[in-house]
């Protein structure tokens, strides 16, 4: 689908590493030029045409987002340099204050550092204590599996919505359901998930959402943090200075704004906010219900054209998403990498930022094949051809 948009792929290069950044359309790259050459200004400062017109834009953005996660309010939309910096407010931002020691927090061994790591560190500071929701055979979080996990401590369930190396996607709406009723709070990482699906924060009830703009075709530092209103106000600053402020004087009395702009400390990525506005509109057009359907009939295609290559294994042939985790026998992933980047298909090698997860699946490193709406199965079959290579290994080594 729309192949032509993308400058890349005129180059003839198989690009199946979207799990980790996605291409960029020409639309992102006209925006941001056109602001940079003809508006460029900061956002909320100046009282001149041009300033105003910049503040106008970025504000547009957050509606636009708004509206793509089906937020009550804008003011629910916070801008910021990724889904890493997202999580890290929340938790540094929120649950610092909302937790005691001896709170209980449940994760899962496949999640992504952005969310084991800060958690990990606010866990010594104030004495959390960290448990893991069991995964299934598959790998993939239960409803039955979460129900078993959660006691009387539990105050926080912090997992993505689509896992990054087993693809699955967590019955979050349920979650909310159940832990909402005990008083348990969800931090959902939606950055596997929103540019893949349509995702309804009010229908999901989730506390908080985080995604990133570069792995929906848009800019490479700018996420989003989303909060929900009743519990915007108790978030606070872990940034300061210019922009989150109403006053300040020198016997430190300071007055912060309310949300969005107490967590947009100093100046914003002005051109890469307007420039995912436009990303927006265009994935828009082609519709999210769209884009998930063509992705998983790819990945289903992807999965069974695997399964004619007996030294193939594959972690999750069942996973709702276009994320497809392999090894292939006698090979290690990163050779397997190299050796398909020779003839132009880029995959990801490696422990793919979820380093626990080797003690759930007892392999530490996979090739990962993730795909996004430009794919298409001629470039599937053509990377089955070259893992069909009879002399494969012999490349290799
Ligand atoms: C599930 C998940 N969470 C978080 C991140 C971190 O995103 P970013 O590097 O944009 O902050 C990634 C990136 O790979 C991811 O896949």
């Amino acid at each position: 689908m729309n192949r032509d948009d993308f400058n890349l792929l005129s180059s003839g290069i198989i690009y199946f590493d979207n799990g980790a950044t996605t291409l960029k359309p020409k639309v992102l790259s006209e925006s941001v030029s056109d602001y940079y050459n003809n508006y460029s200004s900061n956002a909320h400062r100046g009282d001149y045409q041009m300033s105003i017109k910049t503040s106008t834009m970025y504000e547009n953005v957050r509606k636009l987002v708004s509206k793509l996660i089906n937020a009550k309010s804008e003011k629910q939309i916070v801008f910021t340099s990724g889904t890493t910096d997202s999580i890290n407010k929340i938790i540094f931002g929120y649950f610092r204050y909302y937790l005691k020691e001896g709170d209980e927090v449940l994760l899962t061994k496949s999640e992504h550092a952005s969310t084991l790591l800060p958690w990990f560190e606010l866990s010594d500071e104030i004495g959390l204590n960290i448990k893991y929701i069991e995964l299934d055979e598959n790998h993939e979080v239960t409803m039955e599996s979460v129900k078993k996990a959660i006691s009387d401590k539990t105050k926080v369930i912090s997992l993505a919505h689509i896992s990054n190396v087993v693809g699955d996607e967590r019955p979050i709406k349920d979650i909310c359901k159940y832990a909402h009723k005990r008083g348990i709070k969800l931090l959902v990482d939606g950055a596997q998930s929103v540019p893949h699906l349509k995702v309804d924060v009010q229908d999901l009830d989730v506390d908080f959402l985080t995604f990133s703009a570069h792995k929906m075709c848009g800019p490479t530092g700018v996420g989003v943090l989303y909060v929900k209103e009743d519990i915007m106000e108790d978030v606070r600053p872990i940034i300061f200075g210019g922009g989150m402020n109403a006053d300040f004087s020198t016997d430190k009395t300071r007055i912060y704004k309310s949300m969005p702009d107490k967590l947009e400390a100093g100046t914003p990525n002005i051109a890469g906010v307007i420039g995912f506005g436009e990303v927006i509109k265009y994935l828009n057009k082609i519709g999210f219900d769209e884009i998930h359907d063509y992705e998983i009939k790819l990945k289903k295609y992807l999965i069974k054209r695997l399964r004619e290559i007996d030294q193939i294994k594959v972690y999750n042939e069942n996973s709702n998403s276009g994320i497809v985790t392999i090894n292939y026998d006698g090979i290690f992933p990163q050779d397997l990498s190299i050796y398909l980047d020779k003839y132009g298909i880029c995959t990801r090698a490696g422990s793919h930022c979820a380093k626990i997860l080797k003690d759930e699946i007892n392999i530490k490193n996979t090739c990962r094949i993730s795909l996004y709406f430009y794919n298409t199965k001629e470039e599937i079959d053509r990377l089955i051809f070259l893992l069909k290579n009879p002399k494969i290994k012999e490349e290799i080594i």
